[in-house]
């Protein structure tokens, strides 16, 4: 339970910590970058094969065109080959098209120190369905645009950019002028294109580089799954030490992002493709999602009611700290098949063994609890998020730690049924997750042992004033006429 608490805490203050120096000088002798492309969400790697030009070098900058700064939802720097994340730290407003990150290495470079830095970038929403519209039997197609030249405040000796496509049809791609190369600007091979090598371009995060050289490519391809977007996620954990309970109810408003269904739903035509194995790739039938090991009273329903059509396997409870890493698996199938433009909006709930996820801290004298950010759905962006954390009844001294920096938190205390004085809750909200956010907030409190009698003397006392109602009721004559 320690552990990884321990290592969020630490985190936490590593990014907030102030840079103590400025910039130093560079030249990249190479800069490859690696596009994944996805459906809503899409991932970047970008390696710099860096030199020092100065003894002491130890802050390296990075630049991000702004539109790809807008649509980028998280990034982390490491030197290749190791697992610790560098600082980062964005710099303020640039006079120009573009974003500066200062990242601070592990250690200081001499001049002519080489080390190679892997910077990692999720974006959203930079796709969009092509055509908008698609009928039952018609197949789905993407746009991605982005940059095509990879910013840099020095001299790239060379650089290329790698977009590769999950499914081997490309329809179409930018084919650009470049005048920092002499042979072709871009290569296909399969389903990966090529732009560039580059060579010899001159320090690029200016606006004067911008507006001259800066242009945007766009590749079209095929994408065979569905295009799914959380549009908005409403997640409750509620932590009862009388129960011994954790209960974690969604909210999920889930929308497909694919093209818009063109014409009426065709029951037939879905059952006669569902017979042949051969589903519009637009339409989403159902999800696999992969929930906590020892979870029960697993409920799903929507504003009809409960769907009884999932299936599901639980795993039972794991020790905590244990590298188990079971989980349960819920086949969720909603009331319909979900086509594109279409919406669904649902609440998928469950309890479970409070022991898997809290824990004693001597040391602080408080209650550590955890609870996962969300529900990963892979390749699916969460628009916003809101994520309440609901205490034990009377707890103090509340804190927590993020994962990651929310766009805001609060401190609230909520009233709940049989409560009497109010329940304090942790809310922080989100925008733009993706699978690499799916981390732990951690919660700390303390109760005092009085705070577990209260629920009981609650009932206790509801219980009697129903009685002193009911024997008042009898002596009352309600009867209008006698
Ligand atoms: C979320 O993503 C959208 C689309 O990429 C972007 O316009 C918006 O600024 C992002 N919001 C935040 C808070 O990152
Ligand atoms: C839904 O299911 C739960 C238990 O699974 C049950 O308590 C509840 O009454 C059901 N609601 C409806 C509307 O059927
Ligand atoms: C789905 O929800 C979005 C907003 O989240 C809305 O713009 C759109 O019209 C909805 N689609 C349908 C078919 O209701």
């Amino acid at each position: 339970m320690l552990g990884p608490w321990r290592s969020s805490v630490s985190f936490f203050f590593l990014a907030i910590a102030p840079f103590v120096s400025a910039g130093h000088s560079f030249e990249n002798t190479a800069i490859v970058r690696t596009v994944e492309l996805g459906g809503t969400v899409v991932h970047v790697t970008t390696t710099y094969a860096v030199k020092a030009l100065e003894d002491g070098s130890n802050i390296y900058t990075i630049a991000l065109g702004q539109k790809e700064h807008e649509a980028t939802s998280a990034l982390t720097a490491k030197i290749k080959g190791q697992m610790a994340p560098l600082e980062v730290e964005k710099l303020g407003a640039q006079d120009g098209d573009f974003q500066l990150y200062d990242i601070r290495l592990p250690g200081y470079l001499k001049a002519g120190g080489t080390t190679n830095l892997v910077v990692e970038t999720v974006q959203t929403h930079v796709t969009y369905p092509y055509p908008e519209e698609a009928s039952q039997k018609d197949g789905q197609s993407l746009k991605y645009e982005a940059d095509l030249l990879v910013l840099s405040p020095y001299d790239t000796a060379v650089q290329r950019t790698k977009i590769r496509s999950p499914f081997p049809q490309i329809h179409s791609y930018t084919e650009p002028n470049v005048e920092f190369t002499e042979d072709a600007p871009v290569t296909k091979s399969g389903a990966t294109l090529t732009y560039g090598p580059y060579k010899n371009v001159f320090p690029s995060a200016n606006k004067h580089f911008v507006a001259e050289k800066q242009q945007r490519i766009y590749v079209h391809y095929s994408y065979d799954h569905p295009v799914l977007e959380i549009v908005k996620l409403e997640r409750a954990a509620e932590i009862s030490h009388w129960g011994a309970n954790l209960n974690i109810q969604d909210n999920i408003h889930l929308r497909n992002a694919g093209p818009r269904l063109k014409g009426h739903f065709s029951r037939l035509e879905h059952q006669s493709q569902a017979f042949f194995q051969r589903s519009a790739p637009h339409m989403l039938p159902g999800l696999t999602l992969h929930l906590p090991a020892g979870i029960r009273d697993v409920y799903f329903y929507d504003l009809i009611g409960n769907v009884s059509t999932s299936q599901l396997r639980t795993a039972p409870s794991v020790p905590k700290g244990s590298q188990n890493t079971q989980f349960s698996v819920l086949e969720l199938k909603p009331r319909y098949p979900l086509m594109g433009g279409w919406n669904y909006s649902f609440t998928l709930g469950w309890d479970s063994p409070l022991a898997d996820s809290a824990g004693w801290d001597q040391d602080l004298g408080k209650w550590i609890v955890g609870v996962p950010v969300m529900t990963v759905i892979p390749g699916t962006v969460i628009d916003e998020e809101e994520l309440k954390i609901i205490l034990p009844e009377g707890a103090t001294e509340v804190e927590f730690f993020a994962p990651f920096p929310a766009l805001n938190d609060e401190l609230s205390t909520a009233v709940t049924y049989l409560d009497t004085t109010g329940r304090p809750a942790v809310t922080l909200r989100y925008k733009n997750l993706t699978d690499t956010h799916a981390g732990i907030v951690y919660v700390a409190y303390k109760v005092p042992f009085s705070a577990h009698l209260k629920k009981p003397l609650a009932v206790a006392t509801a219980l009697t004033g129903l009685f002193v109602l009911a024997f008042v009721w009898k002596r009352v004559d309600t009867r209008i006429q006698k």
